[in-house]
């Protein structure tokens, strides 16, 4: 009998743009200080990427080019690429498509994910699947997003908060039992109030109104979701282990979107892990949504072991959340 296949992480690659914008930065744009953005979120610095016509593909394209050196193969033997993204380079077609071509990855197909902060677990869960189903060999799964395209610079509740970046990972069968083990992931589309951008679709296509009215910008009722997030981002990763019968004890890493520290260490504590076990960069990159994830893992590369087990967890706008058990294959 064929053994189970599963989908293992054989390489990551990440991105993140040269240019820094820091809380001094901040300071004199708006009505911020660095003491309130690092005791409040945890965010020191951010990463912005300039240049006339660069775009959320500019971040994945370097981010896939990495994993592909590391895993020494070709872009034209990629057989998918997903990228979780909500800040695409245009509505359509999609960033993956464009990516694609940029990359010379002329074998592959792909397609973009919208799913906000948890863009990167519903690409990895999906990307996943494609590999057990036994058709494709190696996806390449992407979260990237260029934030800094949506942010209201002059709104000191939200652009204090986002930066940009980039990072993907390379799935490939695996018959050992490493890899995505298992996905809890949830939706719940009331909370689209609380987390939008209220113009630019077809509920309300851009006009000068909607320009005027800064509705294509991040709209956040931050108090709202940081409730929501917190319990959300707990409750779905202890569900998680308990699901799988472990404990605190078996989990090697828990890799948390970095959108707020405090809702960082909340979901730490309800799994009953010493913060020395929890990826953190939400002081160097802010929260780049999609890339937040990928980033950590490609950061901490080094540092994991073949039969690691690792959480990945997020929670964001939609409202979208989840948890992923991924038994580390290098
Ligand atoms: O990744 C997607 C999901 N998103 C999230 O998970 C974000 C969740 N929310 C949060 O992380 C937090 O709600 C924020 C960081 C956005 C805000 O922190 P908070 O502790 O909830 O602050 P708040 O909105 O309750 O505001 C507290 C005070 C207010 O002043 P008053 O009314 O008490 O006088 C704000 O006006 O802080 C003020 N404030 C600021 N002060 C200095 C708000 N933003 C700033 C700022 N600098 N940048």
């Amino acid at each position: 009998m064929s053994k189970k296949i599963t989908a293992a992480i054989t390489a990551v690659g990440g991105y993140v743009p040269p240019d820094k914008l820091t809380n001094f930065d901040l300071e004199k744009m708006v009505d911020t200080n660095d003491e309130w953005i690092r005791t409040r979120t945890g965010v020191e610095e951010r990463r912005i990427l300039k240049g006339e016509g660069k775009a959320t593909s500019d971040m994945v394209v370097p981010a896939v080019q990495d994993l592909c050196k590391k895993r020494g193969i070709d872009p034209m033997e990629i057989d998918c690429l997903i990228v979780g993204t909500v800040t695409p380079d245009m509505v359509f077609p999609a960033t993956a498509n464009i990516a694609c071509d940029k990359l010379g990855a002329k074998n592959a197909w792909g397609f973009d994910v919208s799913a906000a902060c948890s863009g990167f677990l519903y690409t990895l869960t999906l990307g996943a699947t494609l590999i057990e189903s036994g058709r494709y060999k190696k996806v390449v799964v992407c979260g990237a997003d260029k934030m800094s395209a949506i942010v209201d610079y002059t709104d000191r509740s939200t652009c204090i908060l986002f930066g940009d970046g980039a990072g993907a990972v390379l799935l490939e069968p695996n018959e050992e039992g490493y890899g995505i083990l298992d996905s809890i992931l949830r939706s719940d589309g009331s909370g689209c109030q609380y987390l939008q951008m209220k113009a630019g679709g077809s509920k309300k296509p851009a006009s000068i109104e909607t320009v005027m009215a800064k509705e294509h910008f991040i709209y956040q009722e931050g108090q709202a979701v940081f409730k929501f997030a917190v319990k959300g981002m707990a409750d779905v990763s202890a569900e998680l282990l308990e699901k799988n019968h472990l404990t605190g004890d078996d989990i090697a890493w828990l890799v948390p979107h970095q959108a707020n520290k405090r809702i960082i260490d909340a979901t730490a504590n309800r799994m009953g892990l010493s913060h020395d076990k929890v990826m953190l960069n939400i002081q160097r990159y802010g929260n780049t949504t999609s890339g937040t994830i990928p980033l950590c893992l490609w950061e901490w590369e080094k540092q994991l072991h073949k039969g690691d087990n690792l959480v990945l967890a997020a929670f964001g706008g939609g409202f979208t959340w989840g948890a992923t058990l991924v038994k580390w294959a290098y």
